[in-house]
This record gives C-alpha cells, structure tokens and sequence, in this order.
C-alpha cells in the first residue's frame, strides 16, 4: 500500500517536471531575440565622381548614405534608442570624417525602415582619395552604428542591450558604392546576446526546479 502510494507520487512528480520542462521550453522560445539587421543600401561620394568634373561636384565634400534598418521578429517589436553612426575614411576605424545622428525609435514586427541622409565630412585628404579611385579605382570607407535596443515581448519590454555593427565599404571612380548589393554590417560578438539570454533563462529554471524539488 505505502509502495503504490509511493509510485504515484512518482508518477505525478515525473509529469510535473515534464510539464515543467515544456512549459519552460515554450516560455524560451516564445522569449527568444534577435538583434535588427542594418545593411547600408547606398553610399555616395559626389566629388570622387570622376566622370563629373565640375568644380562644384568636386568641392562638394559630402557623402549620402542609406541605411536599412530590418526587425525580422515576427512577433517582437524593437525600440531604438539615438542611433549614432560615425563614417571614416580608409582601411582603418582611427580617421574619422563625419558624425550623423538618428533619433530613437520604435519599430513594429517583421518591419524594416531606411534612414538617408547627406552628412558634410571633415578632413578627408581629397586629392589622395580622387588620385586613389583613379589609380586603383576603388577607395574604402568605413561606417560604425552604435545604439542600444530593448525588445517589446507582448506589452513588455526587455532591458536595453547594446548594438555595435560596422562594415566596409568600397567606393569606384563612380562615386558610387561598388557593390549593388546592401552591405550588411557587423558585430565584433555576434553571439553574446541569444548566449547570455539563454545562460539566464537556465538560471530561472534551475531555481524553479529548486524550489519544487526540495
Ligand atoms: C557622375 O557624373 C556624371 C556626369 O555628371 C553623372 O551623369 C552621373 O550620374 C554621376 N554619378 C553619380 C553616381 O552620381
Ligand atoms: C572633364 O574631363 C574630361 C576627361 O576626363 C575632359 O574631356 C573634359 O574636358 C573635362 N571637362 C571639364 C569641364 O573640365
Ligand atoms: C552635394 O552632394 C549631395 C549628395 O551627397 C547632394 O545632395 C547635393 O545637392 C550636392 N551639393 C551641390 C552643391 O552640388
Ligand atoms: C590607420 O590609418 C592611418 C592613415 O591611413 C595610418 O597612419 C595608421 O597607421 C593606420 N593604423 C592602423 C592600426 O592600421
Ligand atoms: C564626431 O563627434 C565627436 C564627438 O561628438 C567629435 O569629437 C568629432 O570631432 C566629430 N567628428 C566629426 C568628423 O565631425
Ligand atoms: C597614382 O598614379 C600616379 C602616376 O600614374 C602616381 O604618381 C601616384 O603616386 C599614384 N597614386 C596612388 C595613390 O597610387
Ligand atoms: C551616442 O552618442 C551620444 C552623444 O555623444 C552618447 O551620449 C551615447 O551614449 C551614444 N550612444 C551609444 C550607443 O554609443
Ligand atoms: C561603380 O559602381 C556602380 C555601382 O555598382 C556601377 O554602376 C558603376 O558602373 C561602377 N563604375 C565603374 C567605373 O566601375
């Protein structure tokens, strides 16, 4: 009798460990985010058009920039915090030429959203960047995005968490960004988000389990 008793007991606790596990597998992957992707879609540097040899086009030491901003959650929404984007000139990240910065926003599910713009620059060498596109008809510029997300999981929000992407961009004697393509910009620590959150989510359920099993 006490041995029935007992297995019963079993039983009921395997099942509620069961649902347990599931209710906590549900409740990650319903949890679960994604950092927005930012490609820049169009980059422009008039004065480097050598086709266009007036003088205004080469004084005109601006560049344009599109950029795409893409929440690919279907179900989350994303709200930005001021989105700051520095540009710099060659290989490196130590030459900066210009600031821009974008006001926070919230962005719905599966949305994306460009944000465009003409930013004067600040100590480009010209004549080299022209002589360069010339020769080797490709010059590089480089551009960095710096901002901090949270994610909006039904009516709640997380905690904001930071987002740093960079990328490369080749610029012809166009004037133009070499690649037809959006180029897709960078973290440094692609993982570290979905890790940390999933290192936290175990936290939960091991105390949970804890506090049902002692
Ligand atoms: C470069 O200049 C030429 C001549 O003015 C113009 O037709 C062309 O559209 C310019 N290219 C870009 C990318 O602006
Ligand atoms: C522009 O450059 C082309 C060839 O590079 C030249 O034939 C043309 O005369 C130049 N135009 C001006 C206004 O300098
Ligand atoms: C300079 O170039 C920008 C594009 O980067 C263009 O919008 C602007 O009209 C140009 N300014 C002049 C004076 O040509
Ligand atoms: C970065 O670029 C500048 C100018 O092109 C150069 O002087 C410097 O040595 C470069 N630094 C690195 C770390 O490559
Ligand atoms: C970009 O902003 C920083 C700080 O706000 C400033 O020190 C720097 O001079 C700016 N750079 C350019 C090229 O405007
Ligand atoms: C470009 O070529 C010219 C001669 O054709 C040369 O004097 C100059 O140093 C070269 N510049 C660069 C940046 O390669
Ligand atoms: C963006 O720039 C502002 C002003 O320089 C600064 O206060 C803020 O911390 C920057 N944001 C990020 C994510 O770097
Ligand atoms: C420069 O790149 C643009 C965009 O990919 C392209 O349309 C153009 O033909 C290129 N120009 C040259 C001279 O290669």
């Amino acid at each position: 009798m006490a041995e029935s008793g007992s297995g019963g007991c079993v039983n009921c606790c395997c099942s509620f460990i069961f649902t347990l596990g599931l209710t906590a597998l549900f409740l990650w992957l319903s949890l679960r985010t994604s950092k927005p992707t930012c490609s820049v879609q169009k980059f422009l540097v008039p004065s480097l058009n050598k086709t266009d040899n007036s003088t205004t086009t080469r004084n005109n030491h601006t560049i344009f920039f599109d950029i795409k901003l893409d929440n690919r959650m279907k179900d989350k929404g994303v709200d930005y915090d001021t989105i700051n984007l520095t540009f710099f000139y060659g290989q490196n990240y130590s030459f900066p030429i210009a600031n821009y910065t974008v006001p926070g926003f919230y962005q719905g599910h599966d949305k994306h959203t460009s944000r465009k713009a003409v930013v004067e620059t600040n100590g480009v060498p010209w004549e080299a960047a022209f002589e360069a596109v010339s020769n080797v008809s490709t010059v590089a510029f480089r551009v960095r995005l710096a901002t901090r997300v949270k994610f909006k999981i039904l009516v709640f929000y997380t905690k904001r968490h930071n987002l740093i992407v960079k990328g490369d961009i080749q610029v012809n004697d166009s004037g133009e960004k070499m690649n037809k393509k959006g180029i897709k910009l960078k973290s440094n620590a692609p993982h570290q988000l979905s890790h940390r959150l999933r290192l936290e989510f175990l936290v939960v359920i091991l105390t949970v389990l804890m506090i049902f099993l002692l």
